[in-house]
């Protein structure tokens, strides 16, 4: 029997992985509304999609798309179409698969009467174990950290696996992960940050955001608290109440740019260029996100 002497209950830390990777993405339209400005990454995937059309296009390798100025392109971990859309909107079809039926919901709604939505096909799954043919897609993209979501190197190794499955002979992976700063993981996990007010988009409530984390070397996950708390009716110093109103668990698997480059060759894939912030300067201070090129052998 739990006395007093064992203190509060330590939380269980497979619901909290279980968290980690859907209480984020449960609220879709929040979602896009937190990340209305984080687009210098759409242009990255943009031009990678454009380079391997123009590649396939002067090789004469092209597939039936191709002739529309389009590739195939799947998209892990998707969501609400961020950057589904535009690489639609450029010619592209785009395979879009997510394990969040709250994402895709949101994203089946944005495309329904949308110009280039007939070339987005929304699909329930996982990605380490994808219900898509092999030998499909011209290029595969994982952007903004959903392999951030894979918190055990088996499902990793999987993915990147499935990733080269389902890619033709010659064709390319483009992914970008957070670049790990042991500085900023080990901050204090108690102390609130990025304190924002904000009107919430659908329900309209004045809430302010903010944040903590803390890091699990051993697993190398960083668990990251979002707050939402009610805002202070009269303007003052946001002062955190006992009891948060809603406490979303974001989990962060930390992947090291060598187990980076170990994925991709375990998998058969080929490095192509791996650098930082979506430039071609190479990682290192000041560096955020670690993008990558990898291609599957002909
Ligand atoms: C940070 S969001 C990125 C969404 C979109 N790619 C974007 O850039 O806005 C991560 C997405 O990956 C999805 N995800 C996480 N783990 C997944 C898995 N094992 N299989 C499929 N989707 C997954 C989440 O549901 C979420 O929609």
């Amino acid at each position: 029997m739990a006395t007093q002497a064992d203190g509060p209950p330590r939380p269980d830390p497979d619901d909290l992985l279980r968290r980690g990777t859907s209480d984020h993405y449960e609220d879709a339209e929040l979602y896009d509304f937190e990340y209305r400005d984080h687009r210098h990454d759409i242009a990255w995937y943009r031009n990678q999609a454009r380079r391997i059309a123009a590649t396939l296009t002067t090789s004469g390798l092209g597939t039936g798309s191709i002739a529309t100025g389009g590739i195939d392109i799947l998209e892990l971990g998707a969501g609400t179409g961020r950057v589904a859309i535009p690489l639609a909107e450029d010619g592209h079809r785009v395979t879009a698969i997510d394990r969040m039926p709250s994402m895709l919901e949101l994203l089946a709604a944005k495309i329904v009467d949308h110009r280039a939505g007939a070339r987005v096909e929304p699909v329930l799954g996982d990605i380490c174990a994808m219900p898509l043919p092999a030998a499909r897609f011209d290029l595969v993209i994982a952007p903004f950290n959903v392999l951030m979501h894979l918190y055990r190197w088996q499902d990793l190794l999987a993915c990147f696996r499935e990733v080269a499955r389902v890619l033709r002979p010659g064709g390319s992976f483009a992914l970008d992960v957070l670049l790990p700063d042991i500085e900023w993981l080990t901050w204090d996990p108690v102390e609130r940050h990025s304190v924002t007010y904000f009107t919430h988009p659908v329900t309209g409530a004045s809430l302010v955001y903010s944040t903590n984390h803390t890091y699990d070397p051993s697993t190398q996950v960083c668990h990251v608290r979002i707050y939402y708390d009610d805002a202070p009716k009269r303007p003052r110093a946001f002062k955190p109440p006992p009891e948060p109103r809603r406490i979303v668990h974001l989990a962060h698997r930390q992947i090291f740019p060598e187990e980076l480059r170990l994925l991709i060759a375990s998998a058969g894939l080929e490095l192509e260029s791996h650098t930082g912030n979506f430039r071609s300067g190479a990682l290192g201070p000041g560096v955020d996100a670690q993008s990558a090129i990898a291609r599957k052998p002909r």
